[in-house]
């Protein structure tokens, strides 16, 4: 994308105890101390790990629904919040990095609301090209041209940023997208709607090809 108009059995012959049975279902490793670990303790590390890795978008999604209740106040609480700015990306034309990004751009919210962009990013960043961890990174600070003036900070806060080359398309995706996504009267589509785009995005090889660009590619 450039720079922007629109812009994852036991073995029943033999009587085992219950211990031998979870180690034949679970292997572990030879180590108590990591710097005591042997190449196979690391290589079935390595091999165990795959599975699980392959479940963080579906792991990111069950936590998006944490979401429901942090931050009271609001005419919608985050989550919805969270549907309502991937909705509004996804109907502009947003490629599906962006949806997705924007699905969870708020994902830091529950574990780390005073620095919420940085967990936000950091999710995303295996996953997503440069300048879209970088948009999900900085659109707390972006955000607050919107409010800052009413809290006694500065609103041009952003604009340390100004020669950054997403800072367009960060200060688009606060303006189109997240800062006027608090509206309970929007049709904002269901988490359901933007389940397979997560899976896509996070099925991506982790430190991937994408990560190499700094826009958004279509896979
Ligand atoms: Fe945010
Ligand atoms: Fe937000």
């Amino acid at each position: 994308m450039k720079a922007r108009t629109t812009f994852c059995a036991t073995d029943s012959g033999n009587a085992t105890t219950s211990s031998d049975a979870v180690a034949q279902v679970s292997p572990i490793v030879t180590f108590t101390r990591m710097d005591q670990g042997t190449a196979e303790d690391y290589a079935l590390l390595d091999e165990l790990a795959k599975p699980y890795i392959a479940k963080t978008g579906e792991r990111a999604l069950a936590y998006l629904e944490n979401l429901s209740e942090g931050f009271p106040g609001y005419p919608v609480d985050r989550l919805q919040h969270s549907l309502q700015t991937a909705t509004r990306a996804l109907r502009a034309g947003e490629c599906e990095e962006i949806v997705v990004a924007a699905l969870l751009h708020d994902i830091g919210d529950d574990l780390a609301p005073e620095n919420h962009s940085e967990l936000g990013a950091s999710v995303l960043r295996p996953y997503v090209a440069n300048h879209t961890y970088w948009m999900v990174l900085q659109h707390g600070l972006f955000q607050g041209y919107y409010y800052f003036d009413k809290i006694g900070l500065d609103p041009d806060a952003r604009l340390r940023y100004r020669d950054h080359p997403a800072f367009d398309m960060t200060v688009h995706f606060c303006d189109a997208y997240d800062q006027n996504s608090f509206d309970p009267g929007y049709d904002t589509l269901a988490i359901d709607h933007f389940v397979p785009m997560v899976e896509r995005i996070f099925a991506r090889k982790p430190w991937g090809d994408h990560t190499t660009c700094d826009w958004p590619v279509q896979d």
